[in-house]
Formats: structure tokens, sequence, C-alpha cells
């Protein structure tokens, strides 16, 4: 079960499936699929899981099409679908279970139809998953998508493919991403891949590998020829940005230093990124963030759990009072920051009393937005091999309920001390519900709905909140003059 409150910006959402839109593929094809001649086939790429997943099917989108395939957004024209998968919790992968099913049917009906699996899912359980799922013609984990137009001829010539090896080195950096299904405004850049950080309960480290940060300069370009092309927002990602680093020349890029750079492409740029590792977040990124306006004041701080014990149990590296101490730097260097967070509910051994010290964490800290989870057991995990996963199913149930029922009372109370508030918002596009309205986001990552104006999608403006609801700030142009 997941649950989100109020902001749609942690790296890890339980579903968001994307539909390729079809691309101009024209510009983009080369000398060697006019040789290979495979243009006329179409692929379709299904998104699960978190932003780093959407990030890579924009990759696979363009390894693909330089081989001269074609994106389409209509499932039923794809000649190659690929699934982009998840494995964070059991729920994640029987999501997955349940939609190869659906792709039965439809090979069913078109036999030649390839069905490959990418991702989290398809690295952690490799050749299995073909013994298992006959669907399946291809598997390619996510360090292993340049492998693609190979693995494809592969399955064309008859075989099932596959391809998992996990890399030292591989950071795509020179693969420029096909930002389908964009809203031209903000995208997603990849700075690091992988994750050492071996929290007992996740996954991560073991379907996505070893940590590597990508060279400073193709970021910074990337960011650059985005704000060119009218791009206004980016959102930095990696498991843990806070320990990106990039040494060359004898020269060496932190985190901080990386920002600083992007930061400097035009003021009119916006910058997030997530997500940030309590026992790396450094006064050095806190201060740099603090001086210049583009770097947006938002944090995503994942506690995970409010007892030192607990998090000590799930090797987070950090105690209670050690959280604290950063969320109080946050508030002396940004006090404006707002502070969003990852919570597990019912860890192996959690207790009431831990569970109670969950919950006065969150009433101290106030955290503007939260998105918590139920307790699932991964294999392979640290918790898997040697943890009992003993706080029963109707516990772990009750306190998630009683940790999204205070987040709910939390996210009311920060909405509510923004009535009267003037914000810089970024018009991203027109409210679901009605195109009198533009929607945009302030620099808290909080959604500002007001009445259309006559300034364009892309532009700033100063928005004067009047009222709110749990998920949303409402109000009406102040000035709008902040565009230069
Ligand atoms: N069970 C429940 N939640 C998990 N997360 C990671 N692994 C698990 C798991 N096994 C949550 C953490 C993390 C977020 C991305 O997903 O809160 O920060
Ligand atoms: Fe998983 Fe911990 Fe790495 Fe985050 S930091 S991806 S929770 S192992």
């Amino acid at each position: 079960m997941t649950f989100k409150l109020n902001g749609d910006s942690a790296l890890f959402l339980e579903l968001i499936t994307v539909y390729l839109c079809t691309l101009s593929f024209e510009s983009v094809k080369t000398e060697k699929a006019n040789e290979q001649a495979v243009s006329n086939k179409k692929f379709f790429i299904e998104t699960y899981g978190c932003q780093m997943n959407f990030s890579d099917s924009e990759i696979v989108a363009s390894i693909l099409e330089k081989e001269g395939f074609t994106g389409t957004k209509e499932l039923k024209d794809a000649d190659l679908i690929f699934i982009n998968t998840c494995s964070i919790r059991d729920h994640a992968e029987q999501r997955i279970r349940k939609r190869l099913d659906f792709m039965k049917s439809l090979k069913r009906k078109n036999p030649n139809l390839v069905v490959g699996m990418l991702g989290c899912m398809a690295e952690r359980l490799k050749t299995q998953l073909l013994e298992e799922e006959q669907v399946l013609d291809l598997i390619a984990g996510p360090d292993s998508y340049r492998d693609l137009p190979k693995l494809i001829t592969d399955v064309e010539s008859g075989h099932k493919a596959i391809n998992t090896i996990l890399s030292l080195d591989e950071t795509y950096a020179d693969v420029s991403p096909v930002r389908y299904d964009s809203n031209g405004i903000s995208a997603f850049i990849s700075i690091m891949r992988g994750c050492e950080n071996y929290c007992a309960y996740c996954v991560v480290p073991y379907v996505r590998g070893q940590e590597r940060s990508r060279d400073v300069t193709s970021i910074v370009k990337e960011a650059g020829s985005l704000f060119q092309s009218g791009f206004r927002e980016v959102t930095l990602l990696g498991q843990n940005v806070n320990s990106y680093e990039w040494i060359e020349g004898g020269v060496k890029t932190s985190f901080a230093g990386l920002l600083e750079k992007i930061a400097g492409i035009n003021p009119l740029l916006r910058i997030r990124f997530a997500t940030s590792h309590p026992k790396d977040l450094s006064d050095e990124l806190l201060k740099t963030m603090a001086d210049h306006q583009n770097i947006c004041k938002a944090i995503h701080l994942p506690v995970q759990s409010g007892s030192s014990f607990i998090l000590d149990h799930m090797n987070r590296k950090y105690t209670r009072e050690k959280y604290l101490d950063r969320i109080a730097a946050i508030r002396h260097y940004i006090p404006e920051c707002s502070i969003s967070t990852d919570i597990i509910a019912g860890f192996c051994d959690e207790s009431e009393e831990d569970h109670k010290e969950t919950l006065s964490l969150m009433e101290q800290v106030e955290f503007d937005y939260a998105f918590m989870f139920r307790y699932s057991e991964r294999p392979d995990t640290l918790a898997a091999e040697q943890y009992q996963d003993n706080v029963p199913d109707e516990v772990k149930d009750r306190r998630l309920r009683e940790i999204i029922d205070l987040q709910q009372k939390l996210s009311w109370q920060s909405n509510k001390k923004d009535v009267s508030k003037i914000f810089e918002v970024l018009i991203e596009g027109y409210s679901k519900r009605s195109r009198d309205y533009f929607s945009g986001r302030n620099s808290q990552n909080k959604v500002v709905l007001f009445p259309v104006t006559g300034n364009k999608i892309g532009e700033y403006v100063r928005v004067k909140i009047i009222r709110f609801t749990s998920a949303t700030l409402i109000g009406e142009v102040h000035e709008d003059d902040c565009n230069k």
C-alpha cells in the first residue's frame, strides 16, 4: 500500500504509467538506421516506479530512436512493448505481473509482438522471469540499455534475449534523453546511478548496482540545452544526490558545486533535486541553496523512522538527534524551505514505543508532505536475511493509518500557513479540472492554481494565496513582472 499526500516529487512513486508520444524521428534518424531499415518498427514504453525509471525510459527511447525505431503512444500500434519495472515493494511487482497477463492477450492477437522487461524487476529476477513469464522475449537490467538493439535482433532471430550485467561506470552521459510525454517546461536529469547505502529494507543496491556519478560537463550541457529549448525547471536525480562527486584534472566537484554551476546557466532556470540522504546533507549545500534564488527551497529528506533504535536496525547511519540537527540546519539557513519525507511503518522489531517516536518526530518537524509506506520484506536484503518480519499485518496497517492521519493534519496546517503569502510560481499548464485556471508550483514544490491571465505557460508570476485544500494552494496573480 502506498499513500501520497500533497505533492508529487518524491523519488519513488508506486506507479507512473507513461505513454510514449509519437516522436519526430526524422531529426534523429541515423545513417545506421537507414542501412538497417528497421525503422518501420514501433515501440511503446510503459514505466512503473520512480522518477529515475521515468528518466531511464527517456534514455531507452533515445537509444531505440538512434537505431531507427519510432515511438508510439498507441499500445495497439506497437511492434515492441517495453515495461520499465520497479521492485521497491512486493506490491509494485505484483502489479507488473498482472500487466503481463494483459500482454499475453495482445500477443495472442499478434504473435510477432515483442515484449521486453526493463529495470529493477528485470535485474532482480533475471532468467527466472523468462521461465515464469512465457510472454517475455527480452530482459534488460538498468545498465544494459545500450545493448537493447542487439537484444532485439536476437529476439527477431528466434531467441529469448537477456542482459542483466551491472556496470561500475555506465551513466549514459552521452545519451540525449528523448523528452517524450513532457510539458516542455520541466525535465529530469539523471546525475548519478546506483546506491551503496544498503539500508536493511531496501532492494535498490542489489538491482541498480554501485553508486557512480555522471560527468559534470555532460550534466551542465544537458541543463543548458534544455533551457535553450524552452524548459524552465530541471530536477536532478540520484538515490543520494548529496554524495555526488566528479573529479577531473585534479578538480573535485561536489553536489553543491554542481548546483552552483547549473544555477549559473540562467536565473530563469529553476533547479530541484531528489533524493537527499540525511547522513550526507551538508551545511555547504544548504548555504548554496540559500545563495541562489533559482535553486528551489524544497528538500526531500527521507527519515524512515523517528526511533534511533529502528534507524540503527535499518542501517540508516544517523540517529533521531542527528536527523533533527539537520532539520535545524535547514531552518537556520533557509527558513522558508519546505521539508518532505518518506516513512516506513512496521519495520522488523518495531515496538509501539518506536512507532510513537515516529509520530512525535513528525509533530516536531512538521513535514509539509510525506510518502508513507507499510514495510514490505524484499528478498536478499539484510532485513530479509537476518531479521524477522515480525510486526503483524494488522499492526502495520494501524500504524500506517496513524502516520497518514497525522500527516494529513500537518499538510493541512502547512498549507493554511501559506494563506496571504505571495509566491513566485512557474506556470506549467492548465488545472486538470478547468482551463480557466493555470497550474504551477512555487519554489517549495506546492501546487498553486490561479485564474488564467495574459501570461504564457513557462512564465513566472507572483501569486497571492487566498485559499487552500489539503493538496493545493489557490490564489490570484499579484504582479507579473518576474520574467526578466
Ligand atoms: N518496504 C517499504 N518501503 C520501502 N521503501 C524502500 N524499501 C521499502 C520496503 N522494503 C521506501 C522508503 C524509501 C522509499 C523510496 O521507499 O521509504 O525512502
Ligand atoms: Fe535504498 Fe537506502 Fe539506497 Fe535509498 S539510500 S536507495 S533507501 S539503500
